[in-house]
């Protein structure tokens, strides 16, 4: 009876919002476990892809899911998450924008004894009670994946120096901080490797393309070797602008990619990215999986990754595993 109040109330509020910013959705009417769900936004096809899997996940568990768009705004998944405190949700999912600043409202849920499920982006925090799982890519292991590409690219080349432009996805978020750090912690010791520019690309294609045209001014057009770009949304940016300036992509500037969507598999495939790490957007049946686990009483780890490789120019890309999502 409970839920059958929730969930009407539940469908009251996403008929009251719809047209208003962000996206609101009502799950499935008579299921008996509702997930609210913040998404942080729409700002790469990997982004869509996974809202997608968390779609159609909840639907073939049977369970109703509320979900909002904050369209890259912190305080809009604060709100979101408090919305679905008040309507006793089963359990509460939501992918961080960044890692921080999300201390009370988890306290908020904690109090109300609602589980948290972090999907996606961890959050930094000295009490891990605040949340229950994490279900997301190990983005330190694709960062090391990177670097590990570029140092056996050097190799392969007989390189002697290579200069390396980074662009940056979101700040302060997890896949930024730990691609960075893990394609550190690989190329630091390896005196031909340089990394000359860190720039924030905030993981949008629009961003890339301008980010590329910048390092282009700063550099030269004969001032940087190596593009390691943290998605793809922002290496489809960086090709265009290489494209139209002549610059062969993955020749005269190597690019190193992460997520693994269609279209930058097919440009591997067709020679114009050297290697792209990849990282799954489907979590959504991992994460439902933990939902119904959760609501069965059951104990469910506190952190799962998938698994995950790397597609590169090393590989034979005519097999039929490598594809994109
Ligand atoms: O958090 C995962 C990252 O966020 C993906 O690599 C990127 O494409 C997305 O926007």
């Amino acid at each position: 009876m409970k839920k059958a109040i929730i969930l009407l109330l539940a469908l009251s509020m996403a008929l009251c919002l719809s047209g208003c910013a962000g996206k609101q959705e009502a799950g499935t009417e008579g299921s008996s476990v509702v997930v609210g769900f913040s998404q942080l936004g729409a700002e790469s096809s990997w982004r869509i892809a996974n809202t997608a899997s968390m779609e159609t996940a909840a639907k073939e568990a049977g369970f109703g899911l509320m979900m909002e768009n904050a369209n890259q705004k912190q305080e809009k998944q604060i709100d979101a998450i408090r919305s679905f405190i008040a309507y006793q949700v089963d359990v509460i999912v939501f992918s961080p924008i960044v890692e921080t600043g999300w201390e009370n409202v988890m306290t908020e849920a904690k109090k109300a004894g609602i589980p948290v499920i972090l999907m996606d982006r961890m959050i930094e925090t000295e009490d891990e009670s605040l949340y229950t799982a994490y279900v997301g890519a190990d983005f330190y292991a694709e960062g090391r994946r990177a670097g590990e590409y570029l140092i056996r690219k050097a190799d392969a080349l007989g390189a002697e120096k290579l200069r390396v432009a980074e662009i940056c996805g979101t700040a302060d978020s997890t896949p930024m901080r730990d691609r960075q750090s893990g394609f550190m912690d690989v190329v630091r010791g390896d005196a031909r490797i340089e990394v000359i520019a860190s720039v924030d690309g905030d993981f949008l294609r629009s961003k890339g393309e301008e980010c590329m045209r910048e390092l282009l001014a700063e550099f030269g057009r004969g001032g940087i070797d190596v593009i390691y770009s943290h998605n793809d949304s922002m290496t489809l940016g960086v090709l265009d602008v290489l494209e139209e300036e002549g610059i062969a992509p993955a020749k005269d500037i190597l690019l190193i990619t992460v997520d693994g969507e269609k279209e930058a598999v097919d440009a591997l495939k067709a020679g114009k990215i050297n290697c792209v790490v990849q990282c799954t957007p489907n979590l959504g049946g991992s994460v439902m999986e933990l939902v119904r686990d959760l609501k069965a009483g059951k104990e469910v780890p506190k952190i799962y990754h998938p698994d995950e490789g790397a597609f590169t120019d090393f590989d034979d890309l005519t097999d039929p595993s490598v594809e994109g999502f």
